[in-house]
């Protein structure tokens, strides 16, 4: 079974061939000659994530699905949810996107929020299907640790005491959003019969 996450970044990529098992052979948008950014103007993450599997199923002919997360801060009703990537403006710049959100925070005693993946799959003629995963956690007020990616220096999971960004990826994985997410499409998956 042939299946493509419409993703070109090589780490998400292993990280799913892993879970996923040798019955699937998973390529991504490299592998399949989509070499183009698929747009992403959504207004939901379900929306984006939705748009990215539908244009390699329509474009491409391959069963496909796709992922996007959002960090959602309380206090800031919600954002930078879906605008997460480019909450500084663009081009997107993860240091720039941190020192906005911490300014936006500055003062704010309410530091609650969670990150959100939602991945959108499409198999053959069958509806969309959803999964989604979730954590929850603390803003800091100035960043820590130097491992991930995008906002890990601020964000302090609950149950913890250092950020993402001073937790290794297998540590980190093991509880994050798009582990609990990936984790739930692999059960899926891993239960259909070719
Ligand atoms: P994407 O949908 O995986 O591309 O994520 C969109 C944006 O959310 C990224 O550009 C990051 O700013 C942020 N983001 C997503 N996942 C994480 C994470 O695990 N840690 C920190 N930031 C993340």
């Amino acid at each position: 079974m042939q299946l493509c996450f419409a993703t070109h970044n090589e780490h998400k990529l292993k990280e799913l061939r892993e879970l996923l098992g040798a019955t699937i052979e998973l390529k991504g948008l490299t592998q399949i000659g989509c070499l183009q950014e698929i747009p992403e103007n959504g207004s939901t993450l379900a929306q984006n994530a939705l748009a990215k599997a539908a244009y390699v199923k329509n474009n491409f002919g391959i069963n496909c699905f796709a992922d996007d997360t959002g960090l959602e801060v309380e206090a800031l009703d919600g954002t930078p949810g879906v605008f997460s990537a480019r909450y500084a403006g663009e081009p997107a710049d993860s240091i720039k996107n941190m020192e906005l959100l911490l300014q936006n925070m500055m003062g704010v005693a309410n530091r609650k929020a969670r990150f959100r993946t939602v991945i959108a799959l499409l198999l053959g003629e069958q509806p969309p299907r959803y999964f989604e995963g979730v954590v929850t956690g603390l803003i800091t007020t100035r960043p820590a640790g130097k491992a991930g990616f995008g906002y890990d220096p601020i964000f302090i999971p609950d149950n913890y005491n250092i950020t993402f960004a001073q937790m290794s990826p297998t540590e980190k994985n093991n509880i994050s959003h798009r582990g609990k997410a990936v984790a739930k499409l692999a059960t899926y998956l891993t239960q259909q019969t070719w």
